[in-house]
């Protein structure tokens, strides 16, 4: 159990908070392992109903651990990240995040498998995975396209542009923009009031709204093998290496 990931139970709602700051909450694998074992508990246990993310600190997320791509890259579908991906489309739980600043990365991907987003005017979602020798993952390469019109997701995802909060919104990524010191209180209004929703309407009503979950399996699973042989390419580590060495100006 990762001690970077803040758990709590409140009124049927599992708060899951990324809380790493000095790293921008960046992600390890025990980070993930700790996220994934999160949902798959919260689905069996029967008390939580809804599920929230945030981050700690003014931050979502920057995504992934780059030190950790080069330590500790993820192989095969057991590694924490699959793992948490997986428990993360499979959720049969109602999914809310609440989003400020960076969402890097899976920071922005694991959105759409959330049911509801509410952001920050500061938030911005970037998915720099081409810039870093690397593929879409979490389904992104169908899911974002699908969401926003290949032309957005295009410049998301291929030219590495991020998204501004109210582009985000405008692009159907996000359910609202608060300001960030109603943030908090509003997303978790929303998960309580979805978790106080009659609980096998809401959870079927969810499943009616993803028709067609092995369709994302399997492009989760696609990307999942080019994105770990990509973690190994010269591209790609010299792209880590540029991060980890770069200066503070
Ligand atoms: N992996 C590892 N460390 C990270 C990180 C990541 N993804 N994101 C941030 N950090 C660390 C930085 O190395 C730095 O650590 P240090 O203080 O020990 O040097 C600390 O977090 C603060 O980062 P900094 O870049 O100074 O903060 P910022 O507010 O100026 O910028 C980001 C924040 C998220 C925009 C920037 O850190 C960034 O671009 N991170 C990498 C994002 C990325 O490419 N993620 C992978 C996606 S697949």
């Amino acid at each position: 159990m990762s001690d970077h990931i803040l758990l709590r139970d409140e009124e049927g709602v599992r708060h899951i908070t990324l809380n790493r700051p000095d790293k921008r909450n960046a992600l390890t694998a025990a980070m993930y392992a700790t996220m994934a074992d999160a949902l798959t508990e919260a689905a069996n246990g029967g008390q939580v109903r809804a599920v929230l993310f945030s981050g700690a600190g003014g931050f979502f997320t920057g995504g992934n651990d780059i030190g950790d791509f080069l330590a500790n890259p993820p192989q095969g579908p057991d590694a924490p990240v699959f793992r948490f991906l997986m428990a993360l489309a499979t959720s049969p739980l109602a999914l809310v995040a609440a989003v400020e600043g960076q969402a890097v990365g899976i920071g922005t991907t694991m959105l759409f498998h959330c049911d509801l987003t509410y952001a920050a005017p500061n938030a911005r979602l970037h998915v720099p995975f081409v810039d870093l020798g690397l593929v879409p993952e979490a389904a992104s390469s169908l899911l974002m396209p699908r969401t926003m019109g290949h032309a957005t997701a295009a410049r998301m995802l291929m030219l590495g542009e991020p998204l501004e909060a109210e582009e985000a919104k405008q692009a159907g990524i996000l359910s609202g923009i608060v300001p960030v010191e109603a943030l908090a209180a509003t997303a978790t209004a929303k998960a309580r009031a979805l978790a106080a929703k009659p609980a096998e309407a809401l959870r079927q009503t969810k499943a009616l709204m993803k028709p067609n979950p092995q369709e994302v399996l399997a492009v989760m699973a696609k990307e999942a093998e080019i994105f770990s042989r990509s973690l190994r390419s010269p591209e790609a580590i010299a792209a880590f290496q540029a991060f980890m060495g770069r200066s503070k100006k």
